[in-house]
């Protein structure tokens, strides 16, 4: 009998094969919302949004609004800017700098429990890695990622049953082009930072989902570091010719959130470069590798 067969009589093989068996099934009941899956909270919501003064964070602030949710609006000013200022009643703005720990222990004393808690600040860097400087490196990681992570210290313990938590990573966090070391970086650490917690929190009904886009139209190409003029003209090329609003990547977006998907890949560049990553890999390094040798190859790629 060949060795492979279901009926081989090798036990190791079979506990090998059963356990193979098992996890698949697993991930795919899990994958599919049958396991652990909690239920939506009802009625009106307290959701609170970092970096929520304008492009994508402004733009689901009004989408939770629009169906009568409570957005406590979050971001750098000292006040509400023009545009969290149009957004009503059903919406308090404070004064949260993502890297200061004192402003999140603030937040969580005067805001309290939230419903959902929206970690969306975040800053673009592009750039060779030779020409990144250390302290465009360390500011990324305090917003980009430990922004997310003291977001998380903070409202973590108050969070009830049933919430929510969203980071907005990237695209650039499930695949990562050349040039934008710093920005890949900090949004795949968002990814696994986003996964994990998940796994760690569904014991108390709460999931938790990572965002994951490819560029859109936004202010975010303004916080370009400028260590490497040459990969920051690219990039914000991308970011100011993108086809997409970020209010059309808020509104498919939310689709994910509402469905509690764990990973939320709002459009279809995104989704099809994560596939191909993962199911058709010689394929992808071969297409990322001659981008990287030809830079325009992969504005091309991109249709700009
Ligand atoms: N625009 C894109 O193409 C794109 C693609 C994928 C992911 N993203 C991510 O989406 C998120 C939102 O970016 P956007 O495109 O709407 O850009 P944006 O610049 O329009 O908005 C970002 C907001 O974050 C705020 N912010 C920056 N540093 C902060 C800090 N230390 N504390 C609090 N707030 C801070 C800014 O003031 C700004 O209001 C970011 O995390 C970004 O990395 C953007």
């Amino acid at each position: 009998m060949n060795a492979s067969s279901p009926k081989s009589k090798n036990p190791v093989r079979k506990a090998a094969v059963a356990g193979l068996v098992g996890a698949a099934g697993l991930a795919a009941a899990s994958s599919a919302g049958l396991i652990g899956r909690p239920e939506a909270p009802r009625g009106p919501r307290r959701v609170l949004i970092t970096g929520a003064a304008s492009g994508f964070g402004l733009e689901l602030a009004k989408l939770f609004i629009a169906r009568g949710d409570h957005v406590i609006a979050t971001d750098l000013h000292d006040a509400a800017n023009e545009a969290v200022a149009k957004l009503g009643d059903n919406c308090t703005y404070r004064k949260l700098d993502v890297t200061s720990d004192e402003d999140w222990a603030a937040a969580a004393s005067e805001v309290g429990a939230v419903d959902v808690l929206v970690l969306n600040a975040g800053i673009a860097v592009g750039g060779a890695i030779e020409n990144v400087s250390m302290d465009t490196w360390h500011r990324a990681l305090e917003i980009n990622l430990l922004g997310a992570v003291r977001g998380c210290r903070a409202f973590v313990p108050l969070l009830p049953r049933g919430a929510q938590i969203v980071m907005t990573a990237s695209s650039a966090g499930l695949v990562h082009a050349f040039k934008m070391s710093t920005y890949n970086a900090t949004k795949a650490a968002v990814v696994a930072l986003a996964e994990t917690v998940d796994f760690e929190l569904r014991d108390r009904g709460i999931t938790t989902s990572a965002i994951c886009p490819q560029f859109f139209r936004s202010n975010l190409a303004s916080s370009l570091s400028g260590d490497d003029a040459e990969a920051d003209d690219f990039a914000r090329t991308l970011l100011t010719k993108a086809p997409l609003t970020a209010a059309e990547v808020a509104e498919r977006a939310m689709r994910g959130i509402d469905a509690r998907r764990q990973v939320i890949t709002p459009d279809r560049g995104a989704t099809v470069s994560w596939y191909f990553k993962r199911f058709a890999r010689p394929l992808y390094l071969t297409v990322m590798r001659r981008a990287g040798e030809d830079p325009q190859r992969l504005g091309k790629l991109l249709g700009r």
